[in-house]
């Protein structure tokens, strides 16, 4: 496997992102990692495909990145008692090296999952491992261009690919559609952006997408959701 190693910045939250100097691009919104994350990903993203099926869910992630998504989705399986099954794919994957130096573990969401955190950083690739009593993942490595899973499997999508101007290939029909067919039908997407073009393209392939209040900084995001009937 070939490694990256991006540079470490800090967020106005005091939460750790990484950057990539050729994409001029970090993996964080700078007025708080966490915040964000806990923000698009937990509360828009995973507590409502919770309060759907509270017995179980299945998440699937674009774009694994620093892992931040998949620690706080473990402390919120936990903490709720709700069985998440967690799939993240990556197409450049951070040397193992550099997610330790990243502070998310002496964050108080994720303190006390700090070995658990340690576990998913050296877990190996492409297998399913149960990391704790509630919380599986799979971490992907892999292109989602090319990415076929088994549809109609996912609660909920956390699309969380660079930024339109750093990755516009992402951004439109293709990807959204790969989305939409492993999402269930009720299943939801969400993203930080709230672009028009992204949103017209959500459109096309058969969400209905809402614009909704974004993370501290952000004026808006957008939650698509995959109708009962499509
Ligand atoms: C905004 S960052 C993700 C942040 C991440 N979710 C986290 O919690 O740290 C975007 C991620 O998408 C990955 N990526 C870029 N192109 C990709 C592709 N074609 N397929 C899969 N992942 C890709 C990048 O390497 C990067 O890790």
């Amino acid at each position: 496997m070939k490694y990256i190693t991006p540079h470490i910045k800090e967020t106005a939250d005091g939460s750790h992102t990484l950057f990539r100097d050729d994409l001029d691009e970090a993996y964080h919104s700078y007025h708080g990692a966490v915040q964000e994350s806990l923000h698009v990903f937990i509360r828009e993203g995973w507590e409502r495909a919770a309060q759907k099926s509270p017995r179980e869910i299945s998440v699937f992630e674009l774009g694994y990145g620093t892992g931040l998504n998949a620690y706080l989705t473990l402390a919120s399986a936990e903490n709720q008692r709700v069985s998440t099954v967690f799939r993240s794919i990556e197409k450049y994957p951070v040397h193992p090296d550099a997610l330790r130096k990243l502070n998310y573990r002496s964050i108080d969401v994720l303190s006390p999952y700090a070995d658990k955190i340690e576990a998913v950083i050296a877990l190996s690739w492409d297998e399913l491992h149960e990391v704790s009593p509630h919380f599986k993942l799979e971490k992907i490595y892999g292109d989602i261009l090319e990415y076929r899973g088994e549809k109609g499997t996912c609660d909920v999508f956390y699309f969380d690919a660079f930024g339109l101007r750093a990755q516009g290939e992402l951004w439109g029909e293709k990807v959204f559609q790969i989305a939409f067919e492993l999402l269930k039908p009720g299943g939801i997407l969400v993203t930080y952006a709230s672009n028009g073009s992204a949103r017209r393209a959500m459109t096309e392939v058969g969400f209905v997408v809402a614009r909704i209040p974004g993370a501290p900084g952000k004026r808006e995001m957008m939650r698509a959701e995959k109708p009962l009937k499509s």
